[in-house]
């Protein structure tokens, strides 16, 4: 399933900034929400005017948030299983993912990256937003879903990188 280290406040409020920036009515969908860290920001950021809905796999994790953010429409599950259903009823959503897709396996990470391609394809997704601890996606999928040149954030421990891609 991936590293289950939360994001500081710094990534966390960058991550939100770059997905809300310019696209202040969006709908929102986070995918690998987890402790919240991203989820808090992210209602930050819109002020509360904007319907988040949440996936995140770990089923304990999910019904944490579910208590601690009410507002936010938390779905228990993987993206790739659940995709029709994180998107049902939204239209060119924000996606904010904090998927640790270096820890993943291969086949997950194909199954995961297959899975984006298609809400892309479909329409259901304007922008792709994601971090990472490293600079490079090393997988061809990647260049397309999330972009090339991602943003440094410096101050945070690790050093973290986030990607975005207007779809
Ligand atoms: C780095 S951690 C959590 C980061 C989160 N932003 C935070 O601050 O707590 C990544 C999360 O992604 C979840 N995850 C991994 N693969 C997933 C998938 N395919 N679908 C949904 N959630 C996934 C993990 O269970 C984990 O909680």
């Amino acid at each position: 399933m991936g590293a289950i280290l939360p994001a500081t406040q710094a990534l966390a409020s960058a991550m939100a900034e770059t997905a809300v920036n310019g696209r202040s009515g969006s709908s929102i969908v986070e995918i690998g929400a987890g402790s919240g860290k991203v989820t808090e920001a992210l209602l930050r950021h819109s002020q509360g005017r904007t319907r988040i809905r949440a996936i995140e796999a770990n089923a304990h994790l999910a019904e944490r948030l579910r208590l601690k953010l009410p507002s936010v429409d938390v779905v228990s599950g993987r993206f790739e299983e659940a995709t029709e259903k994180i998107f049902a009823g939204m239209h060119q959503a924000i996606v904010v993912s904090s998927v640790p897709l270096f820890s993943l396996q291969d086949d997950s990470r194909s199954a995961y990256f297959e899975s984006l391609a298609a809400a892309i394809k479909r329409g259901w997704v304007s922008r792709y937003v994601q971090y990472t601890y490293w600079p490079v996606l090393p997988w061809a999928a990647a260049k397309t879903l999330c972009g090339t040149g991602p943003r440094l954030i410096a101050l945070n421990l690790p050093p973290a990188w986030i990607w975005s891609q207007d779809h």
